[in-house]
């Protein structure tokens, strides 16, 4: 049996995320001789808290309906309902102040997908990939996947000595440096981001728009985590395709509407890229699932216009904001390591000063507590690990637990 080269190649590179959480499975927590329900796991890039009871309820009317689910069956157009992209547009504006009309939106299976397909409609396979050091950790691979050679280029955000960002000035001289040098034809990054939890600055991201349009480049906003920002947020929040026609921005109801295994996703670009990107969808997923969209439309609508949307968006992000917050203090009180401060999202990154897959299975083993090892995310975390509060939003008190555990082992305590 002979699988296709691209393939050998990608199962010959795991994913070093993958690889820690199969090594935190329950077997493998038996066989180290440890009790499967005492671990602590700072692993989970996923959200905790539940979804809308209303967008529940929107199923459920579905469901109960016989003629309402048989109708939910059927295909959906290739770039969504065209309601279901008002609905879009209309939750962009009432949220962010983004002016979007539905052919700037095309709704797919999420933003994993979404991407891919833009990766596929955007770039050539020599193309050069700019992504930031470090980044989300799956888009290497997704890069690989859709465009075989391209080749990335990696920009440093974070200071490693200080361990803080970088400052936007210095941000955007590197930039302009590497663009000139480099000529990457997508620049890709989340806002806030994984793993970071950093929200970039605006002068740093209108310095990239501008270089972008001007060398005509793509710049891909990331939003996965953009309902859970905690800072004002920047102004490029609420940019629209019309204020930059080679903008791309990628949306997922993964994360606020803890949505992540039924989840749909949208991008909104400027029509040409909409257009092509209708081209693409018809031959990776045909059309984005119908059921979730009629839920979604049913419960958005409403929601926006009683006001819930807003409270319920509100309300989680405080439940973040405030598990990020007992996060940094229990790092402090406990293990005094040096940490990022989350301006949204779900996570820390948290300087151990080795190398950080040594140190988190040394710590899996002795304390049961898990980490995510830095270096999946780039080289400038190879003495760090990220840390996820998001799964504990509704169980805060397990946050500090863990880092006592370790500070015990590591003698700190
Ligand atoms: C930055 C970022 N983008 C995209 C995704 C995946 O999004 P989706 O669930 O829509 O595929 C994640 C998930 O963790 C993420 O952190």
């Amino acid at each position: 049996m002979e699988l296709s080269e691209l393939i050998k190649e990608m199962v010959a590179t795991p994913s070093p995320i993958r690889q820690i959480m199969k090594m935190a499975s329950r077997q493998n927590i038996i066989n180290m001789g440890l009790n499967p329900d005492e671990i602590i796991s700072y692993g989970g890039g996923w959200v905790g808290h539940h979804p809308p009871e209303e967008l529940r309820e929107a199923y459920e009317e579905i469901c109960r309906d016989a003629e309402k689910f048989h109708d939910a069956g059927k295909y959906s157009p290739t770039l969504g309902f065209d309601e279901c992209r008002e609905a879009i547009a209309e939750m962009e504006k009432e949220l962010f102040g983004v002016k979007l009309g539905i052919e700037n939106i095309i709704v797919g299976q999420s933003s994993t997908q979404l991407t891919h397909d833009l990766f596929i409609t955007l770039a050539n396979p020599g193309d050069k990939i700019l992504l930031f050091d470090p980044t989300y950790a799956n888009y290497p691979g997704q890069i690989k996947m859709a465009l075989r050679d391209a080749k990335i280029v990696r920009q440093r955000v974070l200071d490693v000595e200080r361990w803080e960002y970088k400052s936007e000035e210095e941000m955007a001289e590197d930039f302009k440096e590497i663009y000139e040098r480099e000529k990457p034809k997508i620049v890709l990054f989340p806002s806030p981001d994984n793993p970071s939890s950093q929200v970039f600055g605006d002068k740093f991201v209108k310095t990239i728009a501008d270089i972008c349009y001007e060398g005509n480049s793509f710049m891909i906003i990331d939003y996965a985590y953009k309902t859970q920002c905690f800072i004002t947020p920047p102004s490029y929040f609420s940019w629209s395709p019309s204020d930059y026609p080679n903008m791309i921005a990628v949306h997922s109801n993964s994360k606020w509407g803890r949505g992540l295994g039924r989840r749909l996703g949208w991008v909104d670009a400027s029509p040409d890229v909409i257009d092509a990107m209708e081209r693409v969808q018809q031959c990776s997923i045909l059309c984005p699932d119908t059921m979730h969209q009629f839920a979604f439309l049913a419960y958005v609508k409403r929601a926006l216009q009683d006001g819930s949307l807003k409270r319920y968006l509100e309300e989680v992000k405080e439940g973040y904001r405030k598990a990020a917050k007992l996060t940094i203090e229990a790092i402090k009180e406990y293990l005094d390591m040096p940490c990022l401060v989350p301006q949204g999202g779900l996570y820390t990154l948290m300087k151990v000063g080795e190398d950080s897959d040594e140190f988190v299975k040394r710590v899996l083993k002795n304390t049961g507590v898990l980490f995510i090892p830095g270096k999946g995310f780039g080289e400038s975390l190879k003495e760090a690990v990220r840390i996820s509060y998001g799964p504990h939003v509704e169980n805060i008190d397990v946050i500090k637990e863990g880092f006592k555990r370790v500070a015990e082992y590591l003698g700190k305590s």
